[in-house]
């Protein structure tokens, strides 16, 4: 039976060597299609790091979504080494977990790993090692926005778009504090063209939310697909 929570969701990401756990960061997910959380449920149009949503129970949630979750898995004998996350939800102010997942988020990832200035390499080693203790995380204070670039029509019939020119990327690649991730993106020679329906995603930073959505909106205005036919939400961010 479902507790029907009312409130706002956050992802909250650790990694773990068995033993002991470091906090990588916060984000918030925009699942639905359309600003203010309006339409269908997408594999998600944006995210941002941190998540205001966890602002003031950052403890709350270690305490008991994220410590006590590693604690119980090794009491039944499960040393778990890897990337962690929980999909919560704060409501009244008390995060509630809504579900554990073994794995990077999608699109958190894009705006939680970028925060981690040690060489990440040396972090998952360090994981798989059960050396987590020997590594002290540098984060950036910085907050980053993802938004993602979808096809019209998407997640419903976007056939229409597949193989059309998307335009505008390659001067994209050239602003240095940009950071763009392909997803469903056929590159043909040395052009990039609509190829499933989420597309790519663009990620842009500040030192707050108004300074990241100015970068990474700023970003997006110079990508478009031929026939008006690129999708993305407005309101990451917000
Ligand atoms: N962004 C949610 C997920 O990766 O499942």
């Amino acid at each position: 039976i479902e507790d029907a929570l009312e409130g706002r969701e956050f992802s909250y990401f650790a990694i773990s060597d068995g033993k002991t756990h470091k906090i990588l960061g916060s984000a918030k997910d925009y699942k639905t299609l359309f600003d203010g959380d309006n339409g269908p449920n997408t594999g998600s149009m944006g995210s941002v790091s941190p998540s205001g949503t966890v602002k003031g129970i950052e403890e709350k949630i270690e305490n008991d979504l994220v410590s006590r979750a590693f604690d119980g898995m090794r009491k039944e004998g499960i040393f778990y080494k890897g990337v962690f996350y929980v999909g919560g939800i704060s409501a009244e102010s008390k995060p509630f977990c809504i579900e554990y997942n073994a794995r990077w988020g999608d699109p958190e990832c894009q705006v939680v790993l970028p925060s981690l200035q040690n060489d990440y390499v040396d972090v998952v080693q360090a994981s798989i090692d059960g050396k987590l203790n020997k590594i002290d995380l540098i984060q950036d204070d910085l907050t980053r926005i993802c938004v993602v670039g979808a096809a019209r029509g998407y997640p419903g019939n976007y056939l229409d778009v597949i193989g059309k020119r998307i335009s505008g990327l390659e001067d994209v690649l050239k602003i240095p504090e940009i950071k763009i991730y392909g997803a469903g993106i056929k590159v043909e020679g040395g052009k990039f063209y609509a190829n499933s329906g989420r597309l790519f995603s663009i990620v842009g930073k500040g030192r707050n939310v108004l300074e990241a959505r100015e970068k990474v909106y700023e970003a997006m205005k110079l990508v478009s697909i031929e026939g008006n036919n690129l999708h993305y939400r407005k309101d990451i961010g917000i």
